[in-house]
């Protein structure tokens, strides 16, 4: 087996087979427990991740405290030793890469991992491909529906297919693509990354009375919040004759400023009611959106007593 030639010299460089294989498991389970407080804007967001000589670990707690989530290390049952990757060698992890049958064993489990639904999940590139613990990992619960953001770390090679193939191992899952970082990037680059990839997990679609509504949606935290309660289904009322609200049953941060709305704004009143425009009022709000539509079709669709909206 050859290493492709640019991958070498950054390898060598970035220290790779030296001594500094992970510490020992039972360490790694420990800091896999430390979960952060956490802002409870991203408390279904989990940052799960591999790593033996800490250069994943290093991007993957950049990320957890970016996004204020809880963090998993995947722990080897069998210990990674410095042996066990000297990659110039037949050592484990290059056995394990050629065989596809191999699944190296963990020793711990997520809780509550049908609470989260976004993993951001890190691994270092082996040969171009994922280590094949990451197989046993997405093989190990049931990802229908959660979002999957994948990144790696490597000495140079790209991310490539590596995270393709191994969305074949949870197809029911919605993978977002993902990103290769060198050891040395920095916290910034990792935030970056992660609002510009999890915006688009944030799309939202808005129907009102079953009817699919074109929304411009504002980029805020409010927003943000909002589009990580999806799937959900808010009654609503309409009041004053120029709005329609209804309950969220949730508390979403606000930045209420008085406003003048017009036909089609959409709104969060009292940090925890979603309203929606066919008409104007002047009052403290947070801009959520605005739908694209006349005043006749807002109107037409608003202007009853009651309407169901849907986000997913
Ligand atoms: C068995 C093995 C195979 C590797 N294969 C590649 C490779 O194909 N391309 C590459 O750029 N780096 C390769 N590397 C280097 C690692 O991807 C890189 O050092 C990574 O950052 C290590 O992450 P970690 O510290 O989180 O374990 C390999 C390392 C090992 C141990």
């Amino acid at each position: 087996m050859k290493f492709p030639i640019l991958f070498v010299l950054p390898f060598l460089l970035a220290g790779c087979g030296s001594n500094s294989a992970s510490s020992s498991a039972q360490q790694s389970v420990a800091s896999s427990a430390s979960f952060a407080s956490g802002a409870a804007s991203s408390s279904n967001t989990l940052v799960a991740y591999f790593s033996v000589t800490k250069h994943t670990k290093g991007i993957a707690s950049y990320a957890q405290e970016h996004l204020g989530c809880d963090l998993f290390e995947i722990v080897p049952k069998q210990e990674y030793t410095s042996v066990d990757i000297d990659y110039q060698s037949d050592c484990r992890a290059n056995r394990e890469q050629n065989d596809p049958s191999a699944r190296p064993e963990i020793l711990n489990q997520i809780s509550d991992f049908s609470s989260y639904d976004t993993i951001v999940l890190g691994y270092p590139i082996w040969w171009s491909q994922t280590p094949k613990i990451l197989y046993t990992f997405l093989e190990s619960y049931d990802f229908t529906g959660k979002v999957i953001l994948p990144f790696c770390t490597s000495g140079s090679s790209p991310i490539g297919n590596s995270a393709i193939n191994l969305a074949k191992s949870a197809p029911t899952a919605r993978w977002l693509e993902g990103k290769r970082f060198s050891a040395s990037d920095s916290k910034e680059e990792v935030a970056n990354w992660l609002d510009q990839s999890l915006q688009e997990k944030n799309i939202m679609t808005l129907t009102i009375s079953g009817k699919p509504i074109d929304v411009t949606w504002e980029q805020n935290d409010s927003v943000t919040a909002l589009s990580r309660l999806k799937p959900l289904e808010v009654s609503m009322s309409r009041f004053g004759g120029f709005e329609q609200v209804g309950p969220l049953g949730h508390t979403l941060p606000s930045h209420d400023v008085n406003l003048t709305t017009v036909p089609g704004d959409i709104v969060l009143y009292s940090s925890n009611q979603i309203v929606v425009f066919f008409g104007s009022n002047t009052w403290a709000y947070t801009k959520l959106g605005h739908i694209v539509m006349s005043q006749e079709e807002l109107t037409a669709l608003l202007d009853h007593p009651n309407v169901m909206l849907n986000i997913r």
